[in-house]
């Protein structure tokens, strides 16, 4: 699932069925690495992962097994299924005042000269908060409130120094704590204006300003 940053996860790792009489230990694993094992004894059916706040390093596929003893045997589950941990993403998308917009291979190309707008959304889940928008082009960041979970950034008239590398974030604080997401990214290019040749004769000829 996707999580904030800050937020607490916890994971819990459940017994099919519970083994009697004998303590049982569970070892978790995240993306193959083992993290940590706890012991409990034999009345447990499930056991959680100590709780952790969500960071970058905490991400990827969890998974656990359980390992008895039965009649004096040692008994090992398989893994179980994984779990995947991400820190959520905003969506970062970019609208345009007309049809000045194209999309090359590496992202949308605005037509210079015209209006654009980067809107960054994220899925509803704390009211309020703040989305920055930062520019590889500059080292300021853009700060609007949260409005329906969304926030739009307009430039009025595209340039090519608009042009680059746009990342929007999510933040919010839910009582105490301070929550935040993953940085997503957008880049930006700007064409050249489309002119049309004046001479009646050449008026097939569409010309790329540079
Ligand atoms: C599980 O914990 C016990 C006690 O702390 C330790 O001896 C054992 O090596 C651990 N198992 C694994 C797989 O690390
Ligand atoms: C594990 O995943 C498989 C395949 O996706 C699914 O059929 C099975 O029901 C899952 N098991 C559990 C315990 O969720
Ligand atoms: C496209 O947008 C620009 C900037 O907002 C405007 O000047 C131009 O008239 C628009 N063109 C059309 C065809 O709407
Ligand atoms: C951004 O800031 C760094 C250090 O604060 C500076 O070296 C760099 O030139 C700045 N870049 C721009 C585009 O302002
Ligand atoms: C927020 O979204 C709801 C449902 O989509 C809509 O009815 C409402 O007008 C939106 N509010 C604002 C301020 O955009
Ligand atoms: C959260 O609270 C801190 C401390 O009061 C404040 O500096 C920060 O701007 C707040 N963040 C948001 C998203 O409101
Ligand atoms: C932008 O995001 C993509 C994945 O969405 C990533 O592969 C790429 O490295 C990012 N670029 C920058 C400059 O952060």
């Amino acid at each position: 699932s996707d999580i904030l940053h800050g937020e607490q996860v916890q994971l819990t790792c459940n017994l099919p069925t519970l083994i009697p009489c004998n303590a049982v230990e569970f070892i978790f694993n995240l993306n193959g690495d083992f993290v940590m094992n706890v012991t409990v004894g034999s009345s447990q059916s499930r056991v959680m992962l100590t709780q952790f706040k969500m960071d970058a390093s905490h991400q990827g596929r969890y998974s656990c097994l359980y390992r008895t003893t039965s009649n004096g045997q040692a008994v090992s589950s398989p893994y179980s299924n994984s779990t995947e941990v991400v820190l959520l993403h905003p969506k970062i998308s970019l609208s345009v005042s007309n049809v000045s917009m194209f999309w090359g291979s590496k992202g949308p190309k605005v037509t210079r000269g015209h209006s654009f707008s980067i809107t960054c959304s994220i899925q509803p889940r704390y009211p309020g908060g703040l989305f920055h928008l930062d520019f590889s082009g500059s080292n300021r960041t853009e700060t609007k409130p949260a409005v329906n979970h969304s926030a739009s950034f307009h430039f009025p008239f595209a340039e090519y120094k608009h042009e680059g590398n746009y990342r929007c974030s999510y933040e919010v604080n839910v009582s105490t704590w301070a929550l935040g997401s993953a940085k997503s990214n957008l880049t930006v290019t700007i064409r050249g204006k489309i002119t049309q040749a004046l001479p009646k004769s050449c008026t097939k000829s569409i010309l790329y300003e540079t």
